[in-house]
């Protein structure tokens, strides 16, 4: 069987881990044929460092020589390279889910032309339940981030509200509200927001509550979900990418399980 032809799009920690993974375990069934990134030097980087001569100048080479774009660089490619996808025929799994929350319109497009679109479950865990409980109907999702204060520090909602973290002595929720205010008051949530209100019912419904607590030393994310099914909850504790502390392990791990999953004939799970 013919090898399906990817690309990444954005070599940094999460893209690097998927570039590694594509050329050992993922190799039977993919093959890696081109790199890009804004700043040339770390498309080079990584080219060099998986042995790869594969790195590109522009994204429209890549467009043309992949089958299947892996965009891992920041929310405001992701919509762009969407478009692209459904405008070239390929198919696509986005990281940067964030850059999609309100683009429900390219999600309905890609699926009236057939396209591909993958969205890893990323930092959390939780989205295969939501799946099934969206079968039937679903009564609320709920998305309760704790971060140690330092974690939120800088958030606009805080700054917005005069809320100094640093001086909460006990367990205290910083912000209640929909998926949609959370992602403009704290960008830094914005994927995990996203692809449970994509999942679910929608960044308007979904509820995010954010607690800070100077006891608190990791970050964890907590989903409630209440539907005809019964009710579930998940948490996930994350452990830090150590190249990027904004990104959790979890979140490259789970492009790589998607991505297995997508060539694969064998599923488990939802
Ligand atoms: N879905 C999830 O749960 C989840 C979890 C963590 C991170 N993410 C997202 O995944 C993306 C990648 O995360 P990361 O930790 O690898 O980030 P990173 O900062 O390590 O890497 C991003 C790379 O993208 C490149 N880049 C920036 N703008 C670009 C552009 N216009 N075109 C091409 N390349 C560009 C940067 O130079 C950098 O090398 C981010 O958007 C991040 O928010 C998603």
């Amino acid at each position: 069987m013919e090898k399906i032809k990817a690309g990444i799009i954005g070599c940094g920690v999460i893209g690097s881990e998927i570039a590694s993974a594509c050329v050992t375990v993922l190799s039977k069934k993919i093959e890696l044929v081109a790199l890009y990134d804004i700043d040339k030097q770390k498309s080079a980087g990584l080219s060099k460092l998986i042995k790869k001569d594969v790195a590109v100048d522009a994204p429209d080479e890549l467009y043309d020589k992949s089958d299947f774009v892996i965009e891992a660089a920041t929310g405001g490619v992701a919509r762009e390279t969407v478009k692209k996808v459904i405008e070239k025929r390929k198919s696509v799994l986005v990281m940067s889910v964030g850059g999609l929350i309100e683009s429900q319109d390219l999600i309905e497009e890609a699926k009236k032309k057939n396209i591909k679109l993958f969205f890893p479950s990323g930092a959390i865990c939780g989205i295969d339940g939501l799946k099934s409980a969206g079968v039937s109907k679903i009564e609320s999702v709920t998305l309760t981030t704790k971060k140690p204060p330092r974690g939120l520090a800088g958030a606009p909602y805080l700054k917005e509200k005069n809320i100094d973290v640093n001086s909460i002595k006990s367990e205290t929720v910083v912000f209640s509200g929909s998926a949609l205010e959370a992602v403009a008051g704290f960008p830094k949530n914005v994927n995990v927001s996203s692809i449970l209100s994509l999942t679910g019912i929608g960044a308007k419904k979904t509820k995010v509550k954010i607690v800070t607590s100077p006891e608190f030393k990791k970050n964890a994310h907590e989903i409630e979900i209440i539907g005809d099914f019964g009710r579930m909850t998940t948490r996930t504790e994350n452990v830090p990418s150590e190249k990027n502390p904004k990104t959790s392990k979890l979140a490259a791990l789970s492009a790589i399980a998607t991505l297995t999953a997508a060539v694969e004939s064998v599923r488990f799970g939802t």
